[in-house]
């Protein structure tokens, strides 16, 4: 893996951890109620971010482009500060709660992002040359 595709599964087992270490924390203590920062982290953070991973591993070309730099950047910065941001809007610190909002949109931003790069490449023929060299191979 190189590129956004190393960088978002390095992100992704991150977010895994960290999210898994606070599911645990949640069922020892009996205290649940930073379950929307673990469902997050777990979704948002480890699964999707894998996911991101795999598609720019699939096009090595694609996840080496400026955009898809951009995209990690923005989509990694802005799920930290939502993810960071939520846990301590949840913990009763509410003087927070305008950078979850900004963080949302960025991270929704991210996702817009990941469209206009993603969709033409799976409807398209960018990217394609990726896939004939790894079937040569
Ligand atoms: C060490 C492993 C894990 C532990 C101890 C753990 C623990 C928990 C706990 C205590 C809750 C709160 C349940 C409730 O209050 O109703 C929860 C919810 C949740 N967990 Fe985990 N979890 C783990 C792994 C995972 C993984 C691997 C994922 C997904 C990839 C995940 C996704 C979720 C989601 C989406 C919710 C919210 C469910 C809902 O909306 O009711 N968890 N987890
Ligand atoms: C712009 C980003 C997002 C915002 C602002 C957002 C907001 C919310 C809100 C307000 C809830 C209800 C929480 C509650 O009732 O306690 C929720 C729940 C949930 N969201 Fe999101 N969400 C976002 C992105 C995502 C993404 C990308 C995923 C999955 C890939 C996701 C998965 C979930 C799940 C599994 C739940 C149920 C668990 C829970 O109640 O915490 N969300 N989200």
């Amino acid at each position: 893996m190189q590129g956004a595709a190393r960088n978002f599964f390095t992100l992704a087992i991150v977010y895994g951890i960290l999210g898994m270490s606070l599911g645990l924390h949640m069922s020892i203590t009996h205290d649940h109620g930073q379950m929307p920062v673990h469902a997050h982290a777990m979704v948002a953070g480890w699964l999707m971010s894998a996911v991101f991973g795999f598609f720019y591993h699939l096009y090595p070309s694609v996840g080496r482009s400026l955009l898809a730099r951009v995209h990690f950047w923005l989509q990694s910065v802005s799920g930290i500060f939502l993810l960071v941001g939520l846990y301590f809007l949840l913990a009763g610190n509410e003087a927070i709660e305008p950078v979850v909002a900004v963080a949302s949109l960025g991270f929704f931003a991210g996702m817009l992002m990941f469209a206009w790069i993603a969709l033409p490449v799976v409807w398209g023929s960018v990217g394609q040359r990726d896939m004939v060299a790894a079937r040569a191979s």
